[in-house]
């Protein structure tokens, strides 16, 4: 196990929102307790917000999951106590439902290009295909992708009072950061202004009724998709990996983001999991195989690297709606029903 100060040293690297200095340097990180592999970090009482310090609590959360030998991490306000009162855990807000949508899940990846808005297009018309009533919430404010996977071109359309109707395509509804970003917009998004815009969108949007409400968070689990995971009230979170072994690293952050925020993992999705030659049809496994596995989390699904994946998103006609019958469409579908009996069994 490490020692208390060598944790410190580890969070060295967590900035203090909107200052160059991080959050040890700053005097802000008190005691911190090691018990086996578990860490408790006390936070020193300061004029920090409720926001910064679940901000905070989430990023020492990510940062110390990922480091070997470390398991459990919480995030307490206050001094280690020595009578026995422990001070209560640094916890997310109760997020007010959002009207007229049954169950939230959200799509994560430890790392971007995984194919995670591959997987977010797919699931989501699976559950479609599935007689579900759907919508697509892309909150990848980095690089919005999902309109163009969706094939769409329109602009959602405003209602009254400043509310916005969802754009439709292949009976799903969609909502991308995309809509609302030009070319001029900084590449570079603040935290703050993240967190406006995905308020903004949460409430603003007509969804009408939905049974499932997919959420592409964007890539990796920085301050943005940690910021969205904590904003969203989601019922289910999905890690999408790939099957190298250096991807488990990833996953084990996006584990514990989802973890820090209180959010049941419905399980990995493994992506480019293996090859299916198209002259003989034997499957190779490019990348090696089971590193997903090794999280002890359910596999829902493994989809292997096919041509025909990239085209549909290419040509704005994903697989699941242009080929349905094809093997990784029923793979798609196989996944949208284990999302809907976990989920039901969390309602
Ligand atoms: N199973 C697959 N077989 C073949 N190509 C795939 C597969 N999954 C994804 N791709 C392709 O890989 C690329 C990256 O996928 P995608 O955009 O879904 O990843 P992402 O994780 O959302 O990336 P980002 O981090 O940029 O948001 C795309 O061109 C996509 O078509
Ligand atoms: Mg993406």
């Amino acid at each position: 196990m490490m020692t208390e100060q060598e944790i410190r040293e580890h969070l060295r690297r967590i900035a203090y929102p909107g200052s160059q200095r991080d959050i040890v340097s700053l005097g802000l990180v008190g005691d911190i307790v090691t018990r086996a592999n578990e860490v408790i970090v006390h936070l020193r009482p300061s004029s920090a917000s409720d926001e910064v310090l679940r901000h905070l609590a989430g990023r020492i959360v990510s940062l110390l999951s990922a480091v070997p030998g470390i398991g459990q991490v919480t995030v307490h306000r206050g001094r280690a106590q020595g009578t026995g009162v422990q001070p209560a855990p640094v916890a997310p807000p109760p997020q007010q439902p959002l009207p007229g949508v049954q169950c939230v899940v959200a799509v994560a990846s430890g790392k971007g290009g995984v194919g995670k808005s591959t997987v977010a297009v797919n699931l989501s018309l699976a559950l479609k295909a599935l007689d579900n009533r759907v919508g697509l919430l892309d909150a990848d404010i980095y690089g919005p992708s999902i309109p163009l996977m969706m094939g769409i071109e329109a602009t959602p359309r405003a209602g009254q009072d400043r509310k916005i109707y969802p754009v439709e395509k292949y009976g799903v509804s969609l909502i991308s950061m995309g809509f609302f970003l030009d070319d001029k917009s900084p590449v570079i998004w603040r935290g703050p202004i993240v967190m406006s815009i995905v308020r903004q969108f949460l409430r603003d949007v007509l969804w009408g009724e939905l049974d499932y409400l997919v959420v592409d968070l964007p890539p990796g689990t920085g301050d943005a998709a940690l910021t969205l995971a904590q904003e969203i009230p989601l019922n289910g979170g999905i890690v999408v990996t790939t099957p190298q072994d250096v991807a488990l690293l990833d996953v084990k952050r996006g584990i514990a983001m989802f973890r820090q925020v209180n959010v049941p993992i419905l399980g990995v999705i493994e992506n480019m999991s293996y090859y299916v030659c198209p002259n003989c049809g034997e499957r190779e496994d490019l990348f090696g195989h089971g590193g997903a596995g090794k999280t002890g989390l359910e596999i829902l699904g493994e989809i292997p690297l096919v041509e025909d994946v990239r085209k549909g998103g290419d040509t704005g006609k994903p697989l699941v709606v242009q080929h349905p019958d094809h093997p990784i469409a029923q793979i798609f579908r196989q996944i949208a029903l284990r999302v809907i009996e976990k989920t039901a069994l969390r309602q």
